[in-house]
């Protein structure tokens, strides 16, 4: 009797014991996918493709357009009646519907100061309200604080003191320089003021620093706009 195990591959099969079936589909499908070079790709099939748009790629549906509405505002001491949507902001009310282009847009985004105007005397960032909140609020423009032929003590330093350059974050620094001075005169400290309970009786150079430091000037007319808010506190005092 010969002891040589049969070469027949279905007996073999049918010799196998589970576990030594389980192991031999193992190592077949392993063997075929390394000469295919495609464990890497078997893997890739499994994780999440690069193209494959994400829950937040999912396209969102588009807003729904409020209805304009009609909304009064009080800017520079005359009433107009504008009929907007509840979410135009204060700056693109006064620049494209007030035709009040002397407010100027920079980052639109609260940020640089060129927006700021003044509401009820006191200064704020007309790209980060909006319009509908302010019926019934006084709203001072650069447009508003004088008239060509009769500049403001600040428009007047701010030209004597040749404090600009482009020219475009002046309408702001202006507003926010007339604040400025009215918040000093009210006994308001700032950042920089030693004693709150105290505030300085002289507008030093680094107060009018520190209080005007929310208008960026990106062409660095820094010093010439320092020295034109300390002549208008000076001419004011
Ligand atoms: S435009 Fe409003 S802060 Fe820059
Ligand atoms: S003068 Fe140009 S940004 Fe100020």
């Amino acid at each position: 009797m010969s002891n040589e195990r049969p070469l027949d591959a279905s007996r073999e099969r049918d010799d196998a014991s589970p576990a030594d079936l389980a192991r031999r589909r193992f190592l077949q499908s392993a063997a075929a996918a390394a000469a295919l070079g495609s464990v890497p790709h078997l893997h890739a099939q499994n994780a999440p493709s690069q193209n494959a748009p994400s829950p937040a790629d999912a396209v969102a549906p588009p807003p729904v357009p409020t209805p304009a509405q009609p909304v009064k505002l009080d800017i520079n001491g005359r009433e107009y009646a504008l009929h907007i949507e509840p979410r135009v902001t204060l700056l693109d009310a006064l620049r494209d519907y007030a035709g009040l282009t002397g407010t100027k847009k920079g980052c639109d985004r609260g940020q640089c100061g060129a927006c700021t105007v003044l509401v009820d005397g006191r200064r704020i960032n007309s790209c980060l309200t909006l319009a509908v909140m302010h019926e019934g609020r006084r709203i001072t423009t650069v447009e508003g604080l004088a008239s060509a032929a009769a500049p403001s003590a600040v428009q007047r330093a701010f030209i004597e003191r040749d404090a600009l350059q482009c020219g475009f974050c002046t309408p702001g620094q202006v507003c926010s320089a007339t604040a400025c001075l009215t918040e000093f005169a009210a006994g308001a400290a700032s950042a920089v003021t030693a004693d709150v309970r105290r505030p300085p009786s002289q507008l030093s150079d680094a107060e009018i620093r520190e209080r005007m430091s929310g208008n960026l000037c990106r062409c660095g007319a820094y010093a010439n706009i320092v020295a034109a808010v300390r002549d208008a506190h000076a001419a004011s005092a």
